[in-house]
Order: C-alpha cells, then sequence, then structure tokens
C-alpha cells in the first residue's frame, strides 16, 4: 500500500524535481541485415535504404522474452547511477510485446532485477511509451510518493510481425532501454513532457486479433491476422504533424527555441520522418541523434536506447538541453524536454 507523508504546512518541503541518474540499453546479438530479408519477401536494400533509412535490425532468441531484453537494459542503468535494485520503488515497462497478457512485463522484470520493493506496472501506449513512463515517474517523484523509479522501453515486435508481409517485416526490431529517476536537486532534470493521443486513429496501425474484442481462432491466424497491421502512409503523414506539434510544445513550455537544443533524440522509425521533423522545426539533422541505421524501429524502445547512446559516447552533456520526441501507434505522441 501506498503510504502518503503528512507534511505540516509550517515547514514547507522544496519543490522536487526528477532526474535521469542513470540509462542503460540491450539489444540481442543476432543481426538481421537488408539481405537477410531480400531472401524472405520481394524487397531489396536499396529499397529499405532509400524509404527508411534501415540497414539492419536485432532480433531476439525464441526464448528471449522482452521482460528478458527490459532486465538486461534496467540492471545497465541501475549499475551506471550506482543504485541497487532494491532501491527501486517504482519500476514501469513500456511495452506493446509484453511476455504475456498478465502478469505485467514490470512484474517479471522485477522478479528477475531482485527489486523487491518496487510498485510494477506496465504502459502501453506503443512507441511513444517510453515518454508516457518518464512522465508518470516524474508525477510520482514531484509528488513525492516515490522516490526511484527505473523506467523501461522493450519491444519484441518480431514476435508481432508477419514475415511475409513486405510493408511492414523490414521495419522493425528488437530491444530495450531504461532510465533511472531520483529527486536530485541540483539540475533541473525533467522540464517538460507534453503527450497526446487520437483514438480516431486506431485503424491505421494495430494488431486487429488476440485481445478481447477478437480472440484468437485458427481462421484469423491463418489469416496472419495476429501480426502488426499498418497504413504506412497515413502514419508517416501524421508522425511528422504530431511529433512537429509536440515538439513545439514542450519548448514553448520551457521558453526555449529550438536554437537552444544541443541534441534532439527522435522516435527512431524512418529516416525520412526524421528529415522531415527537423525540417518542420528548423533543426539541422547534425543535432539528431539517429541509430535506426543498426536496429531498425524497436517501438517503446527506440528513444531509450538512442538516449543511453547519446548519454555513454558523450554526445550529450551537463547542461545540455535535450528535446525527444516521439509517436506510436494509437495514435500516441509525446515530447520531454530534459537539462541533462
Ligand atoms: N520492398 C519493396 N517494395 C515495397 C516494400 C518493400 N519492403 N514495402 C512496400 N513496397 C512497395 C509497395 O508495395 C508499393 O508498391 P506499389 O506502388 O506497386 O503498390 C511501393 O513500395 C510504395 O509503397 P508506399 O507504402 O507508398 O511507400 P512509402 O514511400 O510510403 O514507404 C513506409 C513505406 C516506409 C512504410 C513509409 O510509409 C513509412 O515509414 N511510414 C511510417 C511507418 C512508421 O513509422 N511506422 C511505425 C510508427 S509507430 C510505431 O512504431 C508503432
Amino acid at each position: 500500500m501506498t503510504k502518503h507523508k503528512v507534511r505540516s504546512p509550517r515547514s514547507p518541503e522544496p519543490p522536487r524535481t526528477a532526474s535521469i541518474v542513470g540509462t542503460g540499453s540491450y539489444t540481442p546479438s543476432r543481426v538481421l541485415t537488408n539481405a537477410d530479408l531480400e531472401k524472405i519477401v520481394d524487397t531489396s536494400d536499396e529499397w529499405i535504404v532509400t524509404r527508411t533509412g534501415i540497414r539492419e535490425r536485432r532480433i531476439a532468441a525464441p526464448n528471449e522474452a522482452t521482460s528478458d531484453m527490459a532486465t538486461k537494459a534496467g540492471a545497465a542503468a541501475l549499475e551506471q547511477a550506482g543504485i541497487k535494485a532494491e532501491e527501486v520503488d517504482l519500476l514501469i515497462v513500456a511495452t506493446v510485446s509484453p511476455d504475456m497478457w498478465f502478469p505485467s512485463t514490470a512484474c517479471f522484470v522485477q522478479r528477475k532485477l531482485g527489486a523487491k520493493n518496487a510498485t510494477c506496472f506496465d504502459i502501453s501506449a506503443a512507441c511513444a511509451g517510453f515518454l508516457y513512463g518518464l512522465e508518470t515517474a516524474q508525477q510520482f517523484i514531484t509528488s513525492r510518493t516515490k522516490n526511484t523509479a527505473l523506467v523501461i522501453g522493450a519491444d519484441k515486435l518480431s514476435a508481432l510481425v508477419d514475415w511475409t508481409d513486405r510493408n511492414t517485416c523490414v521495419l522493425f526490431g528488437d530491444g530495450a532501454g531504461a532510465a533511472v529517476l531520483r529527486n536530485r536537486g541540483d539540475v533541473h532534470g525533467l522540464l517538460v513532457t507534453t503527450m497526446g493521443s487520437d483514438g480516431t486513429q486506431t485503424d491505421i496501425l494495430q494488431i486487429p486479433v488476440g485481445g478481447s474484442a477478437a480472440p484468437l481462432t485458427s481462421a484469423n491466424i491463418n489469416d496472419r491476422m495476429n501480426t502488426i497491421k499498418m497504413s504506412g502512409r497515413e502514419v508517416f503523414k501524421h508522425a511528422v504533424n504530431a511529433m512537429v506539434r509536440a515538439a513545439f510544445e514542450a519548448l514553448e513550455h520551457c521558453g526555449l527555441t529550438p536554437d537552444d537544443i544541443a541534441c534532439v533524440i527522435p522516435h527512431q522509425a524512418n529516416m525520412r520522418i526524421i528529415e522531415a521533423v527537423g525540417e518542420r522545426i528548423k533543426v539541422p539533422i547534425d543535432r539528431f541523434y539517429v541509430n535506426l541505421d543498426k536496429y531498425g524501429n524497436t517501438s517503446a524502445a527506440a528513444v531509450a536506447i538512442a538516449l543511453d547512446e547519446a548519454n555513454r559516447t558523450g554526445r550529450i552533456r551537463k547542461g545540455d538541453y535535450v528535446l525527444l520526441v516521439v509517436f506510436g501507434g494509437g495514435l500516441t505522441w509525446a515530447s520531454s524536454v530534459i537539462q541533462w
């Protein structure tokens, strides 16, 4: 049960902020290149690279679940932060490829990490899930309900893809990324996260079958209706508009302009989407962190893996303003400004 602290009005505590104090990521060792895909479906390296920018992606082993990848990313983030698993009191996993319908993937990660004091739950917001998770953790920390949050974005979309459908199977990959959040006090940390959703567009990106609306049958499995279905062009259009709007909203909320941003870390779905967003928010492409050529679209993990790489390679430094901007099925979108 959550215990709420009763505070005396005569001794107000200073306002709290939430800062990222450690990041981690994990991608499986198996590499699937565009040349490998040429042997599976009617496609070409040239088509995939020019339309998406993706050159290869990582594929989890058959016995490697989303929680296994999430646990490795989470452990790396805790190690960097110098925080023990038992100190985590909030554990959130953003995913659309949970190990099972229930228990939550976060509960599996709790067991594997030994984070025995954590409250655990999953967030379903597709590719926007990691930022939804960051904002949720920030709310718990600033309200003093929780102190140490581990937020993980993890997806194994290779288990949900129709490997006979060239429209989708070339786009996705597997992986996990994580961040540890705490009240740090000395810097601002997470300045703002703006989020939005549009349920009128549920049809353009979904897995139609396998939930309560249409339980699995041998007929619908035969028709591969339990795999990702996407109207690529529609998704593309909405992605650019929503990401641009979210980025401007987040910047405006902090009183910043695009020129103040040292690094933009976008959802890693398609290079053309990233370039279109860059043009519209007037940030040169060399200020974007991009790794989709190596991993494809890893859904909720994508921005988290990119954040970890940018952090570990020194691409973002203390004091920098970093803009995260994401988009996913739902539709869902979000943008965060972090002072690193
Ligand atoms: N190889 C070769 N040809 C292909 C392939 C392929 N892998 N896939 C599609 N084509 C063909 C199509 O069949 C079509 O042929 P036709 O003209 O004979 O019908 C042609 O290429 C053009 O297809 P389009 O769909 O118009 O191609 P487009 O330029 O829009 O690119 C793409 C498709 C890459 C999917 C693009 O629309 C896109 O990136 N959309 C956004 C996808 C996305 O970001 N999804 C995930 C975001 S949210 C989340 O991650 C959960």
